[in-house]
């Protein structure tokens, strides 16, 4: 059985997210998307348990998909899981340059640990967790970028303003 990682922070997880999973859990028997516990690059806004809630409801149809919280390397994380590949997503170039680096730095850390890429869909190249965080920041909803439930959550948690009815 082919078990593979799909790292990432999810803070929080979008469809761009969502579109890799579903093609990720295609591809091999078993998906572990890991979330990491402690992103030192910036202030969260969902923490690690609400992250993994939201996910594993997102995921819930997905019977390969299992969600997971990690600290430390990611390495050891994949080999604690018995996996030997990770999934990364690219969306752009400049994704490209800073994955490549950290693959070919796990491979050799690792002792072979291999990274998968795969081609973001091009619906969702402009999507990412960040611009949704700063949208948040201005408390606006980003509805095409977040699956209906971390939209849900957003709102009914006032970290974004439900878009009023037109009348
Ligand atoms: O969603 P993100 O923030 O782009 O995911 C980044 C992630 C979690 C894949 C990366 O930060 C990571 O692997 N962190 C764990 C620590 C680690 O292994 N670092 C070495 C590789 S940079």
């Amino acid at each position: 059985m082919k078990t593979v990682v799909y790292p990432g922070s999810f803070d929080p997880v979008t469809v761009g997210h969502m579109d890799l999973i579903r093609r990720a859990a295609g591809l091999f028997d078993h998906l572990v998307v890991g979330v990491l516990v402690n992103s030192e690059k910036k202030t969260p806004l969902f923490s690690l348990e609400e992250r993994v809630i939201m996910l594993k409801d997102a995921c819930k149809n997905i019977p390969n998909v299992s969600i997971e919280s990690f600290n430390g390397l990611l390495i050891d994380f994949v080999r604690a899981k018995g996996a030997d590949t990770i999934i990364r997503g690219l969306r752009e170039l400049m994704d490209f340059e800073m994955e490549l680096q950290i693959a070919q730095v796990n491979r050799v850390a690792s002792g072979g640990i291999e990274t998968i890429f795969l081609p973001t869909d091009p619906r969702y190249t402009n999507v990412s967790s960040s611009v949704v965080r700063e949208y948040a920041r201005y408390k606006v909803a980003l509805p095409d970028f977040v699956p209906e439930n971390v939209l849900k959550v957003m709102i009914e948690k006032g970290i974004v303003e439900s878009k009023k009815q037109e009348d």
